[in-house]
């Protein structure tokens, strides 16, 4: 089949201001959007310029938005589009680099402040420090977060106000906070109860449409909100 993908540029070096290129190519309905630019990039323009590594939906750095919607580029096939014209634009929210390329340091400073790491400073006990299946379960659908910022950046609450910390964040919180044997969630919850904390979310659940790991984002930041109001971790 023949596909026409309108394309976001944008060089700041060069360009005035922001531009779609169409560039039409031949495809297998199986063929990845990630396989599409890649073609472009090795056979008919080596400027357009994007974020891959993996390509396999396991780093997380070729999130962009595709007929509207944020994927990654590596997880969706021309067939689920349901149309052979795809345009293709860079997350919204973040100040734009060169094309899909965007300016993720501020995502990564709403992460680093949420302290997204274990802490206990209690001494070690001999071997492992044991957790039951059931206390695992607790956080376990938040460790599967890939820091794609998917999720952020389809949030209309973050589109209003870049200070808000974000789903992605509060997704990485989450799974420290409920971790039993970390020592750190009166912390991160009193971060998250800041003003541009957990409390800007307005439940509007496009950040769980967009992600692509499918965790249930709505429902762990549900989950901070009742901790910080009520002091529990349950
Ligand atoms: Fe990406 Fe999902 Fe993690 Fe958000 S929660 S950064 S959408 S993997
Ligand atoms: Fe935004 Fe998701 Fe809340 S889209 S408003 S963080 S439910
Ligand atoms: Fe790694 Fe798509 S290239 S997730």
């Amino acid at each position: 089949m023949q596909v026409t993908l309108r394309i976001y540029r944008y060089n700041p070096e060069k360009d005035e201001k922001p531009y779609y290129q169409n560039y039409t190519l031949e495809a297998d309905p199986t063929d990845r959007v990630l396989d599409l630019l890649e073609y472009i990039k090795a056979h008919i323009d080596g400027t357009l310029s994007f974020r891959r590594s993996c390509a396999h939906g396991i780093c997380g750095s070729d999130a962009m938005r595709i007929n509207g919607r944020n994927y990654l580029a590596c997880k969706v096939l021309v067939k689920d589009l349901g149309t052979s014209n795809i345009t293709v634009e860079p997350l919204l929210g973040f100040k734009a680099i060169k094309d899909m390329i965007v300016d993720m340091e501020p995502f990564f400073e709403h992460y680093r402040s949420v302290i997204p790491y274990l802490v206990n400073d209690e001494p070690l006990p001999r071997g492992e420090r044991l957790q039951s299946p059931e206390e695992q379960e607790r956080f376990d659908d938040t460790t599967k977060c890939i820091l794609c910022a998917a999720c952020t950046t389809s949030c209309p609450s973050f589109w209003a106000n870049g200070k808000y910390v974000g789903p992605a964040a509060i997704v990485a919180a989450h799974r420290f906070i409920f971790d039993s044997r970390d020592r750190a969630a009166a912390e991160r919850l009193q971060v998250l109860n800041d003003h541009f904390g957990v409390f800007r979310c307005h439940t509007i659940f496009n950040c769980t449409e967009a992600c692509p790991r499918e965790i249930k984002i709505t429902q762990a930041i549900g989950e901070v909100k009742k901790a910080i109001a009520t002091g529990r971790l349950e």
